[in-house]
């Protein structure tokens, strides 16, 4: 189903706001207060749309992606996702549990390439695992993670042979989907420092090697861009030991979910990074998850969301530099000491709430003048 091809509707603009579960609904709250200021300041009108997803929708309409909320979305330019999943739902069966949502979300947007840049904050440095002699070379790795195949769509199931239960999940590509997928990591890398690093597991797995063998081919036509591959086992280690060696990252569905939560480490805390998906309408989402142990407390860090919503606005509506605005503001004030509690490190660090941190961006905000940017 092409959804983009279905658009209705208004004529003005729309941005799907999925809340999702745990957290999802404070950084939300956060993103909408950002966006709506963002409006105002860049003087566009954008309507906001709330549609179910995860646990949520489970909730009411027993399933984690109702027709209802993919009828809101196909009038939509884009969908903001705070997080799914929780405790509450961990017993239900697989094919409803919240995850299986978003997995379909994702499938049924053809959003096929996800992109996790992996940045630190100078103002964080301190906060990062790291050696300072190894991070004081910079740190700027772009995440390219194929997002609608491999063994998270594969066949799945169980069996019983001989009284003994055996369970599968099958990792497939087809040479398409390697293709389109291969194709955005040249085009990103052509604009980065021109290196991919093919991550996979060649030496075992026969849906790698097929990887390799499309990525070889289209090197050909990207004689700027440097390709070369590495296994999977040893890039978790040198992402580590030496992480600026890394600009495209370029990988599987599963390999690109572990290896994303490990860089993430890199830069202090999960909490600040931002992920946009490419598809007919695009999904942006922080890659963090929903956090039940934390949820409705307000201590969320609401920074990846927020970064998402600028990246949003900028890709899907045109709203020149406010990446690099809200990047700006977000350093501001995390050098004038203000952190969510994930990120408290120094005795003069002043923790506030998310919502807090959300009002200190509007502050900021009501004092830009875009002609300065
Ligand atoms: C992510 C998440 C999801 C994934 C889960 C919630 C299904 O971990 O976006 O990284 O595995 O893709
Ligand atoms: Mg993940």
């Amino acid at each position: 189903m092409n959804i983009a091809k279905n658009r209705g509707g208004s004529n003005m603009e729309s941005i799907c706001v999925m809340q999702g579960d745990g957290i999802g609904k404070e950084i939300i709250k956060e993103a909408i207060k950002y966006i709506k200021k963002m409006c105002e300041i860049y003087n566009k009108n954008i309507e906001l749309k709330k549609a179910y997803i995860g646990g949520e929708a489970i909730d009411k309409f027993n399933t984690p992606l109702p027709e209802e909320s993919l009828n809101i979305i196909r009038g939509c330019k884009a969908v903001l996702l705070g997080a799914v999943g929780g405790y509450k739902w961990d017993n239900v069966e697989a094919e409803k549990r919240p995850e299986q949502g978003l997995l379909r979300l994702r499938k049924e947007l053809n959003c096929y390439a996800n992109l996790r840049p992996i940045n630190i904050y100078d103002e964080l440095k301190e906060l990062s695992p790291l050696k300072e002699r190894i991070l004081k070379n910079n740190i700027d790795i772009l995440i390219v993670r194929e997002l609608t195949g491999g063994i998270y769509f594969g066949e799945r199931g169980r069996f019983e042979v001989d009284g003994k239960i055996k369970a599968f999940d099958v990792e497939e590509y087809y040479d398409y989907e390697i293709k389109r997928i291969c194709k955005i990591a040249f085009e990103y890398a052509r604009k980065r420092r021109k290196k991919i690093t093919l991550v996979d597991k060649a030496n075992v797995l026969e849906s790698s090697k097929l990887f390799r063998e499309i990525a070889k081919e289209m090197a050909l036509k990207y004689e700027d861009v440097k390709l070369e591959f590495m296994y999977v086992d040893n890039a978790s280690m040198q992402i580590i030991k030496n992480p600026s060696y890394f600009d495209v990252i370029l990988t599987n569905n599963i390999f690109g979910d572990i290896l994303s939560d490990e860089a993430s480490v890199l830069t202090g805390s999960i909490g600040i990074l931002p992920s946009s998906s490419i598809g007919d309408v695009n999904i942006y989402e922080p890659i963090h998850g929903s956090a039940p142990d934390i949820q409705g407390q307000n201590k969320a860090n609401p920074i990846g969301m927020i970064i998402c919503s600028a990246l949003m606005l900028e890709e899907c509506f045109d709203f020149k530099n406010a990446f690099r605005m809200t990047n700006e503001i977000i350093k501001k004030i995390l050098k004038s000491n203000y952190k969510t509690i994930d990120l408290k490190d120094k005795e003069e660090d002043i923790v506030v709430k998310t919502s807090e941190f959300g009002d200190l961006v509007i502050n900021y905000l009501n004092n830009i003048n875009l002609n300065d940017n």
